[in-house]
């Protein structure tokens, strides 16, 4: 999965910039939606001397190189955390860019979390009524605290959801 941020994220972002926290290295510009975070800590785990919460602010994008940081924002499932490559970062080999379209819903129950759902899938309501879904990966509710029901909203952090 990739999260590099799309051309439709960024006019989002330009409307509601009070919303999005942006950190650059003139490489490899960080972007940062708090409200979508689930709190898997992908991005503590994978590479805590860039995103440590013990730290202000909280991602310092000097201290690592740029391909660790995409590749690590990559692994973040919720898109929360986006990355925009700069002209200045050149790779020797440019990723291949033809994506085949997944043939498969695939779902994560994450420890004390939501079920992760990537691939190929759509989700309906109550009424059967399809909701409109912007990401490849969407994070449903297993603790019943979120208020964005059926997604996940971090809320389990605080209601202290265990399994
Ligand atoms: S959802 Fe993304 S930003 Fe939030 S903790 Fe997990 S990896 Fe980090
Ligand atoms: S599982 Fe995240 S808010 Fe319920």
């Amino acid at each position: 999965m990739s999260n590099k941020v799309t051309k439709a994220e960024l006019t989002e972002f330009k409307k509601n910039k009070e919303k999005i926290k942006e950190f650059s290295n003139g490489e490899v510009t960080v972007f940062w939606q708090p409200e979508l975070c689930i709190h898997s800590a992908n991005c503590l785990i994978g590479l805590p001397e860039v995103f440590s919460t013990k730290k202000k602010p909280w991602v310092n994008v000097h201290a690592s190189n740029t391909k660790a940081i995409m590749k690590i924002i990559d692994t973040c499932p919720s898109r929360a955390l986006l990355y925009q490559k700069s002209s200045k970062f050149v790779t020797s080999k440019p990723r291949a860019t033809v994506k085949k379209k997944a043939k498969f819903a695939r779902v994560q129950i994450l420890k004390n979390g939501p079920a992760l759902i990537t691939g190929n899938f759509i989700v309906r309501d109550q009424k059967r009524k399809k909701i409109k879904i912007e990401n490849e990966v969407v994070a449903i509710c297993r603790c019943g605290g979120s208020k964005k029901k059926p997604f996940c909203d971090g809320s389990h952090q605080a209601v202290g959801f265990k399994d």
